[in-house]
């Protein structure tokens, strides 16, 4: 296949397992060549597998000396599939190695390729993202790095970023999955900004994030001795269907660039803002209106362009969590090497990156059927679930963007605990009706309750339906009818 170049590596090396045992000068093209390529006389590692991490990458103070040690994986073997990639063979177009147009697609989806995602995958997001999150310069391919799903690259910058033990500030409630993305591989830690529903000061709505709750929180980590690398922003919100005007972003971006801390910006559901009031705006179209004091350019247009990383995903916005899509965009070369280094365990196959290029592309498809078709369709079941919230008496939140309603059933709970929220969750289970309690939010005041709303009518006038039932104190545990007919919706709900 290739031949990886001799060259005299200056980091320490350890081939990690039976790969070392092949033989060099007989390629398999199996991906393993690169690890195998580094000088076997170096410095003995510290960890079994694993170099001394100081050593790595010494010219960046952006990765953690784990991220350091995961980007000279990358580096160590990067210059041979660089080399390949500009002069593939192919048997017919390119059979001396000398062409670098090859036009057929299908043999080389089936290939490895880059980590980052095939070419044509990333510049079709980058033209994709600079669309519909209006940047002011066009996005650079460069800068994106596409992988198996939000979570993972959850996973994958909280390694790269963050030494084990150390936190991200988030403030709560949030999405609470992510507790987990940052800490299974990562042992990275959240630390909580409580945010509360009572609105005080200069707080104009409930759960409002401001500089001043996020110094706080980032005083009460270091005074517990955890260390911060970073603030994670959900926007759209989840669980609370907030949205972020561009002086808050711009506040929150200020504040992180003050504490050198990284900003990784959820938006995973930046196309499901379906009130068309709202105007989300996402972080990639901040510019120096919005930022007086920097300078309009690609590169300086946020306050710490280096440390503010955009995650993306079809999972919500197109419905197709299963596909398992997501995509990084940072202007850090480092810390987009380090994730790609990672997408070894979490990259995409070849023929999901052609299938999601086509469908990118596709913006008439997209502008003129899907949105506006999901938008209405999302906007008739918010409608329709919060009438029947007000019809009850029952506050919630919810301001046009996302799948969900955030629910204050406070009054439901006999004491105001979080075994009571979990009593109450449970009855609702008993009735058939999964909703998200709060804790598993960090929500710090018990009795708050997720509704997802994206689902079809007669589903919802269903759950409806159990619902009231539950709260009414009618529970149906006992005297449920065979599951045949519990599953129909009434008349009612046809
Ligand atoms: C805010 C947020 N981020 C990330 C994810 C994870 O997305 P994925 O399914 O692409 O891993 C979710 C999934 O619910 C989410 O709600």
């Amino acid at each position: 296949m290739f031949t990886l170049p001799q060259k005299d590596f200056s980091a320490p090396t350890t081939c990690l397992g039976p790969a070392c045992m092949q033989d060099l000068g007989s390629s398999h093209g199996d991906d393993l060549e690169g690890e195998c390529s580094r000088k076997l006389d170096q410095k003995l590692p510290e960890l079994p597998g694993v170099g001394d991490s100081a050593m790595f990458s010494p010219d960046t103070s952006y990765l953690s000396s784990r991220g350091r040690m995961i980007k000279w994986f990358w580096d160590s073997a990067e210059e041979g599939y660089r080399t390949y990639h500009m002069d593939e063979y192919d048997e017919n177009k390119n059979p001396s190695l000398s062409q670098s147009d090859m036009q057929r697609v299908e043999p080389s989806l089936l290939q490895y390729a880059d980590w980052r995602g095939h070419l044509f995958l990333r510049e079709e997001v980058a033209k994709f993202l600079s669309f519909y999150c209006k940047s002011p310069a066009p996005l650079r391919p460069e800068n994106v790095v596409v992988l198996n799903g939000g979570a993972s690259l959850f996973s994958a910058l909280a390694t790269v970023l963050c030494e084990a033990g150390e936190a991200f500030l988030i403030p709560t409630p949030y999405y609470g999955a992510i507790t987990q993305h940052v800490c299974l591989y990562g042992n990275v830690r959240l630390a909580c900004v409580y945010l509360d529903s009572e609105v005080t000061g200069l707080d104009t709505r409930p759960f409002q994030l401001t500089v001043e709750k996020l110094e706080m929180a980032l005083r009460e980590a270091h005074s517990e001795g955890v260390k911060v690398k970073g603030l994670i922003l959900i926007n759209p919100q989840n669980p609370l269907g907030d949205i972020y005007s561009p002086e808050e972003l711009q506040e929150y971006l200020v504040f992180a660039k003050r504490h050198k801390l990284h900003v990784i910006v959820d938006e995973v559901y930046m196309l499901s803002v379906f009130e068309e009031s709202v105007g989300y705006c996402s972080v990639l179209s901040l510019e120096s209106s919005v930022l007086p004091l920097f300078p309009r350019c690609a590169l300086c247009r946020l306050p710490d362009p280096q440390r503010t990383h955009v995650m993306w995903a079809t999972s919500k916005d197109f419905g197709m969590s299963g596909l398992r899509f997501g995509t990084l965009y940072t202007e850090n070369q480092d810390v987009a090497t380090a994730v790609a280094s990672l997408c070894r365990y979490h990259g995409l196959s070849g023929l999901v990156q052609y299938q999601m290029a086509q469908l990118l592309r596709d913006r008439d498809w997209i502008n003129q059927v899907y949105l506006p078709e999901n938008h209405a369709r999302l906007k008739a079941a918010h409608t329709y679930v919060s009438e029947e919230l007000r019809a009850l008496g029952i506050p919630f939140l919810s301001r046009g963007a996302g799948f969900f309603i955030w629910v204050d059933l406070r009054k439901y709970l006999p004491k105001a605990t979080f075994e009571e929220e979990m009593l109450l969750w449970r009855r609702f289970l008993d009735n058939k009706v999964l909703l998200s309690f709060g804790k598993a939010f960090e929500c710090k005041e018990p009795g708050w309750f997720r509704f997802v709303f994206s689902d079809q009518a007669h589903r919802l006038c269903l759950g409806m339906q159990r619902v009231r039932q539950v709260l009414a104190g009618k529970s149906q545990v006992a005297e449920d009818p065979p599951p045949s007919q519990s599953q129909e919706p009434s008349d009612q709900c046809r």
